[in-house]
C-alpha cells in the first residue's frame, strides 16, 4: 500500500504550476487556489486542487489527513546560494563595519574570507557538522526544503575535501536536500599570496589536485568562482570554470558584487547555471541576462548586512526578461541569515519586487538555478511534496511581517520536518 497523506484546509495554496523558468510577467503567476488541498503518495504529489476536487478523487477516503486550519501553503523554498559549512561567525568584523570599515578594507587586512579560512582549517569535522546540522534545522524552520551549499573556506586539499564530504554526509543524515558546489576559487589563500604568480599556482592546485579528487568522489555538482576585485579576474575565472566543466561540474559564478568586472558576461558565455549578486551590472549586462538562460540570482541579505545602499537592479532585470531568483547567501561575512522570508521582505522593500514575484524567485526560479525544476519548486503532480505552511491568511503577509518567523510547518517529501510549537490561532 502506498503511503498517502491528504492535506486540506489551505486558505491559499500557491502551486506555481506551469513550469519554469519564469521571466517577466510570469513571475507574478502563483496559480493560487483558495480552499486548496493536495494528495501526497510516497512523498510525491499525486493531486492538487480545491478541497472539493481532491476529496472527490478515488482513494482519498481512509488516508491519513492533515488539516492546515486555513493557513497559506507554498512550495518549500529553494535556497540556491549558501555557504552552509563554516566554523564560526565573524561578529568582530561586524563591529568594525558598523564603525565604518568597508568589506574590502577588512579583507585586505587579512580579515574577511581568510579569517574564515583560518577558523575552518582549525576546526574538526565533528564541530563543523554540529554547527551545520543546527543551521539546517533553522533553514527548515523558515520553510526551506532544498539548499545549495558551497565549499570555499578551506582553500587547501584536505580542508576543501573536509567541507565537501560533509555536504554528502549531511545530505544523507537529515531531510533537507543539499546540492553541493565546489568553490575552491573563492580567494587566493594566504600561503600562495607570498609567492610570485600566487594566483596562477593556486589555480594549478585546483586543476591538478582538487578538481580530480572532487570528481573522483563525486563531491560536487557545480563549480563556482568569486570573480571580483580582490578575488579572481575574468580570465582566471574562465580557466577555473572550464577546468571544472572538464571534470563534469557545471559552472556558476559570484558576479558583479563589489565591482563591475564582466563576470556576468562570462557566466552567459559559459552557459552557467546562475550568476549571483549582480549589484554592479550595467545596462548591457542587464540586456544580455534578459536574453540568456543563466539565472540571475539576487542576494539582498548581503547589501542589508553590509549596510550598502546599492541593491541589484531587480526591476530592470525583470523588465529585460531575466530569470530572477532570490537566495540568502548564508555566510559569516556578508549575509549571516538563513531566513528566506527575511529575503522576501528585503526583495519587496529594497528591490521593489511584488510579493508574488519574490515567492516565484525563491521557489521555482531557485530550482531552475540548481537544475532541479523538474523535481522541486512548484506543487504539481509528480513533483516532490515539499511545502512550507505559513500562519497567515494572505501570502503577501509572508514578506509583510519582516523579521519574525510565521512558518508553521515544513514538509519535505511528504514528511513533516518542522512544526511550530505554538500558533496564534
Ligand atoms: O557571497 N562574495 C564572496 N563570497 C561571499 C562572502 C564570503 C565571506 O565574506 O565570507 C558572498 O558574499
Ligand atoms: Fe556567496
Amino acid at each position: 500500500m502506498a503511503n498517502s497523506l491528504l492535506i486540506t484546509g489551505a486558505s491559499q495554496l500557491l502551486t506555481l504550476r506551469g513550469g519554469g523558468p519564469r521571466r517577466g510577467d510570469s513571475l507574478s503567476d502563483l496559480d493560487l487556489i483558495e480552499d486548496g488541498a493536495a494528495l501526497v503518495r510516497d512523498g510525491v504529489i499525486a493531486a492538487v486542487g480545491t478541497r472539493a476536487q481532491v476529496e472527490a478523487l478515488p482513494g482519498t477516503r481512509g488516508t491519513e489527513k492533515l488539516d492546515l486550519g486555513g493557513r497559506v501553503v507554498l512550495p518549500g523554498f529553494v535556497d540556491s546560494h549558501t555557504h552552509l559549512v563554516h566554523a564560526a561567525s565573524r561578529v568582530e568584523e561586524y563591529q568594525l563595519k558598523i564603525q565604518g570599515a568597508s568589506y574590502e578594507e577588512i579583507a585586505r587586512k587579512g580579515g574577511g574570507i581568510l579569517n574564515s579560512v583560518k577558523k575552518m582549517r582549525a576546526a574538526t569535522a565533528d564541530e563543523l557538522k554540529k554547527r551545520a546540522l543546527a543551521a539546517l534545522q533553522q533553514f527548515a524552520a523558515y520553510g526551506t526544503t532544498t539548499i545549495e551549499a558551497k565549499s570555499g573556506y578551506g582553500l587547501d586539499v584536505p580542508s576543501e575535501l573536509k567541507i565537501l564530504k560533509l555536504h554528502k554526509e549531511l545530505a544523507a543524515e537529515q531531510p533537507l536536500e543539499i546540492v553541493s558546489t565546489f568553490l575552491g576559487a573563492h580567494v587566493v589563500p594566504e600561503e600562495f599570496r607570498k609567492k610570485a604568480d600566487g594566483a596562477k599556482r593556486y589555480i594549478q592546485l585546483l586543476e591538478e589536485n582538487l578538481l580530480p579528487a572532487v570528481a573522483e568522489h563525486q563531491l560536487a555538482e557545480f563549480c563556482d568562482v568569486f570573480c571580483d576585485r580582490g578575488a579572481f579576474s575574468v580570465a582566471e575565472s574562465k580557466r577555473v570554470l572550464q577546468a571544472g566543466r572538464q571534470w563534469g561540474l557545471a559552472p556558476r559564478m559570484h558576479a558583479e558584487q563589489l565591482s563591475r568586472t564582466g563576470a556576468a558576461r562570462l557566466a552567459i558565455l559559459l552557459r552557467a547555471a546562475s550568476c549571483d549578486h549582480l549589484e554592479q551590472v550595467n545596462k548591457n549586462d542587464i540586456r544580455a541576462l534578459g536574453k540568456s538562460d543563466t539565472v540571475a540570482t539576487l542576494l539582498p541579505g548581503c547589501d542589508f548586512h553590509l549596510g550598502l545602499k546599492k541593491y541589484a537592479p531587480a526591476r530592470d532585470l525583470i523588465d529585460a526578461g531575466a530569470i530572477v531568483a532570490l537566495a540568502t547567501d548564508y555566510n559569516p561575512g556578508t549575509s549571516p541569515t538563513l531566513s528566506m522570508p527575511m529575503i522576501l521582505s528585503l526583495a519587496c522593500t529594497q528591490l521593489r519586487m511584488a510579493p508574488a514575484e519574490a515567492i516565484t524567485a525563491a521557489t521555482i526560479n531557485g530550482a531552475c538555478a540548481l537544475r532541479r525544476d523538474k523535481q522541486v519548486g512548484s506543487l504539481e503532480v509528480g513533483k516532490q511534496a515539499d511545502m512550507a505552511v505559513f500562519d497567515v491568511a494572505d501570502y503577501r503577509e509572508i514578506p509583510y511581517y519582516f523579521g519574525v518567523n510565521q512558518c508553521w510547518m515544513t514538509i519535505k517529501r511528504g514528511c513533516v520536518i518542522h512544526a511550530a510549537k505554538e500558533s496564534r490561532n
